[in-house]
């Protein structure tokens, strides 16, 4: 084989886009550039990398392969570069973290922090729902990952650094909001925000429902944290909600948290990372960091979890409430 490491680079980002076009862009050459670049690449595999259907490129068997390599090659060499700035006594390179939507209350903040520490690296941050969290932990996509529930079906790196209890949150006005411990059951045909599908929140709100045997009217699917919030501020139901949600809250007397039997579910959030992966030195430089820091970040809604510790002391009846810390 003489593939030239230029020519692998121009496939593998003709790959990854799909289209000639675009990898020209990314790489600022021009499109005959590209083609010809993975004409020859083609010869020297001897097979061809890639099929076009009507205005689709298509990777084939040997093209999947050689793509495979490629990330592998390029990760590598991406670590290679970390490690020898890390030998000059420098911190530089790229770190990718993919994040569910509820971490990006807290996650922003330490980031900015750390950077400040490192100004010589570049940071990608994705901020999605579980579903896609586990794609792109299919694919390889991300450094690290921070959710709850990590997905049992993939080899997994996994450390719990922080607590995720999710409450239920009505408008200030609603007739429940000074009553304590709310049997669950008067949720039944409550109207209620949902999050979107693939979201790691609903899953754990249906599976409490379900066990519990509570039925909402569902009035809206909403995939923005902010967005139900505002929804439940101007009366369209409630919802449960992480509590982190509650740190942007401006007018904290817009909103309440119902003291609900059953909750706040208890959820914590994960750090991942793929089993086999190599983390490049970046990226555990900001794992340990995240584990340290962490453990300083206060609950948003401390009064209301403390209030609830003292009303189990006081009934004694600690079956009642799971709470989290
Ligand atoms: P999500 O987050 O609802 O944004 O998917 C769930 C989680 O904490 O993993």
């Amino acid at each position: 084989m003489h593939a030239t490491l230029h020519q692998l680079k121009v496939f593998e980002t003709t790959a990854r886009l799909g289209s000639f076009t675009k990898a020209a862009e990314e790489l600022s050459i021009t499109q005959p550039t590209v083609s010809s670049q993975i004409k020859q690449l083609s010869k020297v595999v001897t097979l061809p990398l890639f099929e076009q259907i009507g205005k689709r490129l298509y990777l084939t068997d040997a093209g999947t392969e050689l793509l495979e390599t490629c990330q592998e090659i390029f990760e590598k060499l991406e670590n290679f570069e970390m490690k020898i700035a890390d030998f000059k006594g420098t911190k530089e390179g790229k770190l990718s973290l993919a994040v569910v939507s509820t971490a990006k209350y807290f996650i922003p903040r330490l980031l900015g922090y750390f950077c400040q520490e490192y100004p010589n690296i570049d940071v990608s941050l994705k901020v999605t729902n579980h579903k896609e969290i586990e794609q792109r932990m299919g694919e390889n996509a991300d450094d690290l990952y921070i959710l709850s529930q990590p997905p049992q079906n993939l080899d997994l790196f996994t450390k719990p650094f922080l607590d995720n209890p999710l409450v239920v949150l009505a408008p200030s006005n609603h007739p429940l909001v000074n009553e304590k411990n709310i049997p669950i059951k008067c949720l039944d045909g409550e109207s209620f925000i949902m999050r979107e599908k693939g979201s790691g929140t609903r899953v754990a709100v249906e599976n409490l429902f379900a066990q519990q045997n509570v039925s909402v009217r569902v009035r809206l699917d909403l995939g923005n944290n902010e967005a139900i919030k505002q929804a439940i501020v101007g009366g369209l139901g409630i919802s449960v909600l992480s509590g982190h949600t509650l740190i942007s809250q401006g007018n904290t007397d817009d909103l309440a948290i119902l003291d609900v039997e059953h909750f706040p579910i208890k959820c914590r959030w994960y750090v991942a990372h793929l089993g086999g992966k190599q983390l490049s030195v970046i990226a555990q430089t900001f794992l340990e960091y995240l584990l340290e820091e962490s453990q300083k970040i206060p609950l948003p809604f401390q009064h209301f979890l403390n209030s609830k510790k003292q009303e189990i002391s006081l009934l004694n009846n600690k079956k009642h409430f799971e709470l989290v810390n």
